[in-house]
């Protein structure tokens, strides 16, 4: 059995069947509508969302299947003080797959170690988000034709973008790709995106503040929402909300072929006269999201037929020594959770933990 927590769980020739299945099940839709009759997908959204549930829920009633779950923790029994993991194993008796979304930062990964079916991350906090990676890795196939030998601006909210941590995760195991990181200096992306990914597979990137100097350098623009959710300091969201405005006048610093791509929601950062230029495809990469989920669910189905639970590679990891420094970690809220760490991979003298990444108490 197979679960969907880290994009780095699938290979790159993985990511590469599901591309493929999900551009075949664009072009022969009715080939699909019944592959998944008689099987339920149970979505457990702890978080608000729109793209990400309704697209999983609408790719299983395309698939034939069924959806049971909740659209916030306070209709479910999180609000009595439910685990995640006990959920996990609850829910195992009712669907047949998980996709779960929470604000608590390694919860998926704690489902899966505890659920009998496989769990998809739906989007854990400020971590990750590998179903939107998919989304976006498929919008990038289709409109530019290729995943190698691009320049890739990310910019806006780097330190708590999840769909920025995922696609860079899964941009190291392409060739020749070049990363442009733009974004204020409170909002730049998390040690362990820049030293355990980019450093570790050797990635050339920048770091910069200067959106309108970098876009005639790149092919792929991803543009982020400063996500207000994420602070704990209010005033510090009013100062940094409106750092970057893209707009039409600004774009024409762009290539003719760059794309933009944002995860949505918007709020500002994309003026709504660029959705005219045919070069802004975020509202294609939300109808892939659909189909690539399809592909996802396809094939987590399948591999679901050997019933081995997922377990964590328990080679180096550290247990019960250090506690993890993130107050949005797992570990501080699941009861009688070992603490669990693991040599950074670039600096073994940093030790992180298993369920966010964020660094650990020596
Ligand atoms: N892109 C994304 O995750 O959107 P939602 O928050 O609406 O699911």
């Amino acid at each position: 059995m197979k679960s969907l927590i880290d994009i780095t769980d699938f290979s790159v020739k993985e990511i590469d069947e599901l591309l493929n299945t999900a551009l075949d099940i664009i072009a022969h839709p009715k080939k699909y509508s019944k592959k998944c009759k008689g099987k339920i997908l149970a979505t457990l959204f702890y978080e608000p969302s729109t793209r990400t549930r309704l697209s999983f829920e609408s790719a299983m009633h395309e698939l034939g299947g069924s959806v049971i779950g909740f659209s916030s923790a306070d209709s479910s029994s999180a609000s009595k003080g439910e685990s995640f993991a006990d959920t996990a194993k609850v829910i195992s008796n009712y669907a047949h797959v998980i996709a779960m979304r929470t604000p608590i930062e390694g919860a998926p990964l704690v489902a899966s170690l505890n659920a009998s079916i496989p769990v998809i991350n739906a989007g854990d906090g400020g971590h990750l988000h590998p179903t939107q990676t998919l989304a976006d890795l498929l919008t990038i196939k289709r409109e530019k034709g290729r995943l190698n030998n691009l320049t890739v601006g990310f910019c806006g909210d780097l330190k708590y973008g999840r769909t920025v941590h995922s696609l860079i995760s899964a941009f190291s195991r392409y060739e020749n790709i070049n990363i442009v990181l733009i974004s204020p200096k409170e909002l730049k992306l998390p040690s362990y995106v820049k030293h355990d990914v980019l450093e570790k597979n050797n990635m050339p990137y920048e770091e910069t503040t200067d959106l309108e100097n970098s876009l005639p350098k790149l092919d792929v623009l991803y543009m982020t929402r400063v996500q207000q959710e994420r602070f704990a300091d209010k005033d510090e969201y009013e100062k940094l909300k409106n750092s970057y405005i893209l707009t039409k006048e600004k774009f024409e610093k762009a290539k003719k072929d760059t794309i933009i791509l944002h995860p949505l929601p918007r709020v500002n950062e994309i003026s709504v006269k660029l959705d005219e230029d045919e070069r802004a495809c975020y509202f294609k990469q939300v109808a892939n999201g659909k189909y690539v989920r399809m592909a996802l669910i396809l094939k987590l189905l399948t591999l679901a037929k050997d019933k081995t639970k997922c377990t964590l590679n328990k080679e180096g990891l550290i247990y019960n020594q250090h506690k993890c420094t993130n107050p949005k970690c797992i570990t501080k809220t699941e009861q009688e959770l070992d603490n669990v760490c693991k040599p950074s991979k670039t600096d073994g003298d940093v030790l992180r933990c298993v369920y966010c990444d964020k660094k650990v108490n020596k």
